[in-house]
């Protein structure tokens, strides 16, 4: 049987052995920013764990763009030194393309670690002041974040694409852009958030532009042997919010600036948002954006059984599949979703006698098998 999920793709200048991807998890665990030995060994492991993609979670541009105190970093140089470890261990570790997410948490910034209860950082805890397009607040337990001018806008532009440069010179085979979850680029595409009255607000024209000026400084930067892509939002979730024929819209434009692929999300603007949750829930504004554009799409969602997966490729709703949850509960998603499959996948030679197929009776020379030999 030949399978879709396994077979190759090329994303810009990448190719991936197979279309399974590590979706970006944020670890809530860096200091000042910097990764340490707890990413070592979460991207390590997964770096090894079959997928042809593993994306670095969500890394601020700049100190005010984390979510969190612990959230990882790419503004200094301290940073980018802490993350050459981890790279450079993943790649004596594993076969996985490395990507990276680069993002700024706008409004959603200045949070308390979500296993400290979450919610907003109270102001004796490190507080910060958020930015946003517009002043308002997420809800009424969170303060108003203050609306960017044209030097704020112009700041994070910049912090955008200098983060491109320290990631390409880590060595990164591909950058994603987070325009989604409702952080700051999602907020500027979004009505429900972007009230501005000048060129970055009202029409969709309008409410695409700095998102797509951000876009094109790290377009000018990231070279085009590497791979581009966008983390974008197929629906608010919100009567007024962003809808998936925007969408569609939206992953045009970046596929006339260079960019190679859109990863297709949800959610996460307003608290007043109800998504419909059920496995696979978001491939259909995957399968929209596809249709829509001629970008190379990755869905993502409540995908954890190989069989929809393959499914998910094999009728051509999406390029490629990011999953998150399921690669925290089983680092070896791939390995078992080859067996079930009928592919093949890398497996490291230390680990090579856990594959079902170097089981009792397969030759292997090593002093602990089963026979004494
Ligand atoms: C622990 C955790 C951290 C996450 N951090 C990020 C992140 O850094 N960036 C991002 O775009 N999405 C993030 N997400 C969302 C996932 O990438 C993914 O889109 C979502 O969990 C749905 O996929 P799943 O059903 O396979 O988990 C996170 C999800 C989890 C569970």
């Amino acid at each position: 049987m030949t399978s879709h999920l396994f077979s190759p793709l090329t994303i810009g200048g990448l190719t991936l052995v197979n279309r399974i991807a590590v979706s970006p998890m944020c670890q809530y665990s860096a200091e000042n920013g910097a990764a340490n030995d707890w990413h070592l060994q979460h991207l390590g492991s997964l770096s090894l764990s079959g997928a042809g993609l593993v994306i670095v979670e969500q890394t601020a541009v700049e100190p005010a763009g984390r979510i969190s105190h612990g959230c990882l970093g790419l503004y200094s140089d301290a940073n980018e030194a802490a993350l050459a470890r981890v790279v450079g261990f993943c790649r004596r570790a594993g076969a996985a393309a490395l990507g990276i997410q680069l993002a700024h948490s706008g409004r959603k910034g200045s949070a308390r670690l979500p296993w400290e209860g979450g919610g907003p950082l109270l102001p004796d805890a490190g507080a910060w002041t958020t930015a946003a397009p517009s002043a308002i607040p997420f809800d009424n337990r969170w303060p108003s974040p203050q609306a960017l001018d044209e030097a704020g806008l112009a700041r994070i532009r910049d912090a955008h694409a200098k983060a491109a440069r320290r990631a390409e010179r880590l060595g990164f085979d591909l950058v994603e852009l987070l325009a989604a979850h409702g952080f700051l680029l999602h907020s500027f595409l979004s009505p429900i958030t972007n009230r501005r009255t000048d060129r970055y607000g009202g029409s969709l024209a309008n409410r695409m532009r700095y998102p797509l000026e951000v876009a094109a400084a790290i377009r000018e930067v990231w070279p085009r042997q590497k791979a581009l892509g966008m983390r974008i939002t197929g629906t608010d979730w919100v009567d007024g919010g962003i809808t998936p024929d925007e969408a569609g819209i939206f992953a045009g434009k970046l596929s006339d600036i260079g960019f190679d692929y859109v990863c297709v999300s949800s959610g996460g603007i307003s608290p007043a948002a109800r998504p419909g949750i059920a496995p696979g829930y978001q491939v259909p504004f995957a399968a929209a954006v596809k249709k829509a554009s001629d970008i190379a799409v990755q869905a993502v969602g409540m995908i954890a059984d190989p069989h929809q997966a393959e499914a998910i490729i094999a009728e051509g709703r999406a390029d490629c599949v990011a999953l998150a949850r399921a690669f925290l509960d089983d680092p070896r998603w791939s390995w078992h979703a080859a067996d079930a499959l009928g592919a093949d996948v890398a497996c490291p030679p230390q680990y090579a006698r856990s594959r079902p197929n170097l089981w009792p009776g397969a030759a292997l020379a090593h002093p602990h098998r089963g026979d004494g030999r």
